[in-house]
């Protein structure tokens, strides 16, 4: 059997606020019938509304954390390790040489350089899935693009749930009610599904990406285009990805954004180009300009927002205008989040067992671009040229 031996190992994830799970009872069992031992740490799943006695009858042991962390070949995580309060201690000091860790390490950002080369010092091999390529194969095990499907969808309820209006046309005993207007700013994957969610909700919707396809797949999710007179060879660089525009560009989009920002309820801001910080295309002029009682939701917020006036975790009025910069918007849809994570991790990880064992095969670029830590050393690519800028390493 493919897990015949193996231990997989489900901690409680520990970040403040951080409600997800790495498995839930259904891919724990899908473990177990491949023959693994699985380890779940008690209440791991519950912030999830998963409960211990799922977990059990889909055949995983429940144990403390420490169990979890010294019994198993396979930690799986949501969030990078962190230093546990409860326990005084960090999580990379309860792995040990030879384990392997399967989860977003953002390996990358500066905050977690240190973790990252401890990680490495311990002898653990980990594997980070934030850096899953975008290639057909890897569509079942990208996480990141089932986090942004989350974000999108969530963005726009909780904007709809904070304008003072209503969203679609409505024919009602004291007249004609005017749908609400919704501008998308970045038509990816979180843009996408924020639009789609507007125009379920009958707002009259409006797109703009730099990217061609991204404006065909807008427009055929029903959202008018903006036009934004960017050249195609300025707009996309290697692999169809968007490029970094520079000021002049940025300058003359936000001239061609500025109407429909003045005249729109809604706007969710997901513009992002790959290992660069969020383009400001929202100014405070902009802002300013909005009608108050309008909503944005800055969902491009890790990266920095695409908004001037957008601050990470804060939701505040500015000119009567609510921006708002949640961070971990799939944290706040355990349920939903924890179920696509999960298989996602599943697929991953399938990946690379074969026979019981965690085979780590550099020819395939799923394991290339994913594999952060091994032997001692941080192998990865984007982490390295970081700690390198920084004079780190
Ligand atoms: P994506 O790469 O699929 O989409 C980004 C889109 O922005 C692309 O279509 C690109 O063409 C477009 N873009 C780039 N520069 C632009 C410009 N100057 N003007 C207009 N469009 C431009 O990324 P995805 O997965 O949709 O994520 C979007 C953002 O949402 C990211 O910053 C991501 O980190 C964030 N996110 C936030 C979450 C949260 O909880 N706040 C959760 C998940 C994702």
């Amino acid at each position: 059997m493919k897990y015949a031996g193996l231990t997989v190992g489900v901690p409680k994830e520990i970040l403040a606020g951080e409600r997800r799970v790495s498995a839930t009872p259904e891919t724990v069992s899908q473990f177990v019938k491949a023959g693994a031992k699985v380890l779940v740490e008690t209440g791991a799943g519950l912030g999830a509304f998963f409960s211990d006695e799922a977990y059990q009858e889909a055949g995983a042991t429940l144990c403390s954390v420490k169990e979890v962390f010294a019994g198993a070949d396979l930690i799986l995580k949501v969030k990078e390790p962190q230093f546990n309060e409860e326990l005084g201690v960090h999580e990379v000091d309860l792995m040990r040489a030879g384990q392997v860790l399967v989860t977003f390490l953002h390996p990358a950002s500066p905050g977690n350089h240190k973790m990252i080369q401890d990680l490495a010092k311990k002898g653990v091999t980990s594997l980070t899935l934030d850096s899953i390529p975008r290639i057909s194969r890897a569509q079942s095990m990208d996480a990141l693009t089932s986090m942004s499907t989350v974000a999108g969808y969530k963005g726009l309820l909780m904007a709809a749930n904070k304008i003072p209006k209503f969203l679609p046309l409505m024919g009602t005993a004291v007249g004609m009610i005017q749908p609400g207007q919704v501008l998308v700013i970045g038509a990816g994957v979180a843009g996408l599904q924020a639009i789609a969610t507007a125009k379920r909700m009958g707002a009259v919707v409006y797109a703009a990406d730099i990217r061609p396809d991204a404006r065909e797949q807008a427009q055929s999710l029903g959202a008018r285009l903006v036009e934004l007179g960017i050249p195609q060879e300025l707009a996309i660089g290697e692999g169809g990805y968007a490029k970094h525009l520079n000021q002049e560009w940025l300058e003359k989009e936000r001239e061609a954004l500025k109407d429909l920002v003045a005249s729109s309820d809604i706007l969710i801001t997901s513009a992002l180009v790959p290992g660069k910080e969020a383009p400001i295309l929202v100014t405070e002029e902009m802002v300013k300009s909005m009608k108050p009682g309008s909503v944005i939701v800055d969902i491009a917020i890790d990266q920095g927002g695409n908004c001037a006036l957008s601050e990470g975790g804060v939701v505040k009025e500015h000119y009567g205008v609510i921006v708002d910069g949640t961070k971990n918007i799939p944290g706040s849809m355990p349920t939903s989040s924890t179920d696509m994570f999960s298989k996602n991790v599943l697929n991953f990880v399938n990946n690379i067992v074969e026979d019981g064992k965690i085979t780590l095969n550099l020819d395939d670029v799923i394991v290339k671009e994913t594999l952060t830590t091994r032997d001692g050393n941080v192998v990865h690519e984007g982490a390295l040229e970081s700690m390198r800028l920084r004079g780190e390493i």
